[in-house]
């Protein structure tokens, strides 16, 4: 629960929140408390004023008793002194400390607007008001206005429930939406966490909403890509394994087949000669099989290694074709070569060696003997572009789209006169490909086949 990051999110944001909403409180909740207190005091003033001006217009005996008993029945206290001080009349008792305010204040400091005189409401029992009298141009005495503090806290009070009250309807409220947003954000990574689980133990139908278009959308459909990918890459491998298996059978059946006959004690010595050399020639194709497989398998390591140079294309070129020029002169087949001389490409020559033999190699093997084939190099603005045609037996157009899978042959049999392992053009394209380049194949059946590979080009030749 601790460790659940809707917890954590919830609880970030809830401190957040809450540091704001009591800094934010906090300041309001201190101007209104002066503001209410300020209120209190200059009402009190105004209203000592108000007596002030009434015994101003009337100064006698009866009006300053009708100001004691308009007082002696409200929540406020007032004190009447003359000139010197001594005090006329009070609407209520007199505690000491009214007293003491009348005779610290200083009569002189105050103009005829009146003043605040005590102000100190946290830590007095009253605050007090002093409203002068002048009638004709003659000090004629003062107004003192009290009211207990008491009435300015109750004030302050009622303020501090009703901040109080916001308060805690504010962090419900907070919380509410707190639950809702982290839910939002932290069920669909449950969601998905669920879902890279169930991926592991194998079972690939993750069903996650998508359509979202924010970065959890994404993630989710990130999640159904891989899912679906590695469904994908299973049936595949499982695929490839199968036919690993069976392509090794078959020639082990062949050999241990012969291997029996020889033992047999009425075979004659052509016989043994002849069925030996067959074991001989299907044990080489299975090496060649291993060694391809165990090629591609470097490639699909992702650790594998193009050292690229700058070179002219050409000159490997002719070192291939000066390789397979014995293949050539015994299956009667020309290979004209059309490349301009200072072609470069940005490639790693040995392995672009192993392109150049793997699908010349095809060429020959599915050409008539007595053809020609052609390779032809140019340059195009981005590419270097080399195609290698053949006359040969073509590919059947609805073979074409599977030819660059592992193991694909259109000739299903294993004969021994057709029998490649079906791993050349899988391993040529993923050399090509880790270039940057591409390759695609062009045939018709019975007429010919072409090669199209296209390659990052260099920088020409000086
Ligand atoms: N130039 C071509 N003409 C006709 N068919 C071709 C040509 N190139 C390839 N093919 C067909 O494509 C198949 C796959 O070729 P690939 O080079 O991958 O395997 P392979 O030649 O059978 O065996 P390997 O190259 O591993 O010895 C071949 O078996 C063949 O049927
Ligand atoms: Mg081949």
């Amino acid at each position: 629960m601790l460790n659940k990051l809707s917890f954590k999110i919830g609880l970030l944001f809830f401190l957040f929140i809450v540091i704001i909403e009591f800094i934010l409180f906090l300041i309001l909740y201190i101007n209104l408390a002066d503001d209410r207190v300020e209120e209190v005091m200059n009402s009190l003033l105004a209203r000592g004023n108000t007596h002030r001006d009434v015994l101003e217009d009337h100064f006698d005996q009866s009006t300053l008793d009708h100001v004691g008993i308009m007082e002696s029945v409200s929540e406020f206290v007032v004190v009447i002194t003359d000139e010197k001080g001594e005090m006329l009349i009070s609407s209520d008792p007199v505690e000491d400390e009214m007293i003491d305010v009348i005779h610290n204040t200083n009569n002189r400091e105050i103009d005829s607007d009146g003043k605040i005189v005590e102000d100190r409401w946290s830590e007095v029992n009253y605050i007090a008001t002093n409203s002068p009298m002048t009638i004709n141009g003659e000090h004629k005495g003062h107004v003192f206005m009290f009211v207990h503090t008491e009435y300015v806290k109750r004030t302050v009070d009622q303020l501090k429930s009703q901040f109080v009250l916001a308060g805690v309807i504010t962090i419900a409220l907070t919380i509410v939406t707190i639950f809702i947003l982290s839910r939002l954000i932290a069920q669909p990574l449950i969601k998905m966490k669920e879902a890279t689980e169930q991926l592991s133990q194998g079972k690939h139908h993750v069903e996650l909403h998508t359509e979202r278009k924010d970065e959890l959308g994404e993630l989710a459909n990130a999640i159904t890509k891989l899912a679906k990918d590695l469904k994908e890459l299973k049936m595949a491998r499982n695929e490839f394994l199968a036919s690993i298996s069976h392509e090794l059978r078959t020639p082990l059946t062949y050999i241990k087949g012969y291997a029996e006959i020889i033992n047999r004690q009425d075979s004659t010595k052509d016989q043994i000669k002849e069925y030996a050399e067959i074991i001989r020639e299907e044990t080489e194709q299975l090496t060649i099989l291993i060694k391809n497989l165990f090629a591609l398998a470097k490639i699909d390591q992702n650790n594998f290694v193009i050292k690229r140079e700058r070179i002219a294309i050409c000159e490997i070129i002719s070192n291939v074709a000066h390789l397979i020029q014995p293949v050539l002169s015994e299956r009667k087949i020309v290979l004209n070569v059309n490349c301009p001389n200072d072609i470069t490409a940005f490639v790693d020559p040995e392995r672009l060696q192993q392109v150049f033999i793997n699908v010349l190699d095809n060429a020959i093997h599915h050409s008539n003997e007595g053809s020609d084939i052609l390779l032809n190099v140019i340059e195009t603005e981005q590419d270097v572009v080399v195609t290698v045609t053949d006359h040969g037996e073509g590919i059947p157009s609805e073979d074409v789209p599977y030819i660059f899978d592992r193991l694909y042959r259109v000739e299903k049999s294993r004969s021994r006169q057709s029998g490649g392992s079906g791993l050349g053009l899988a391993i040529t394209k993923e050399i090509i490909e880790s270039h940057g380049g591409s390759i695609e194949m062009k045939s018709q059946q019975g007429k010919g086949t072409s090669v199209i590979i296209k390659l990052a080009r260099g920088e020409r030749h000086a």
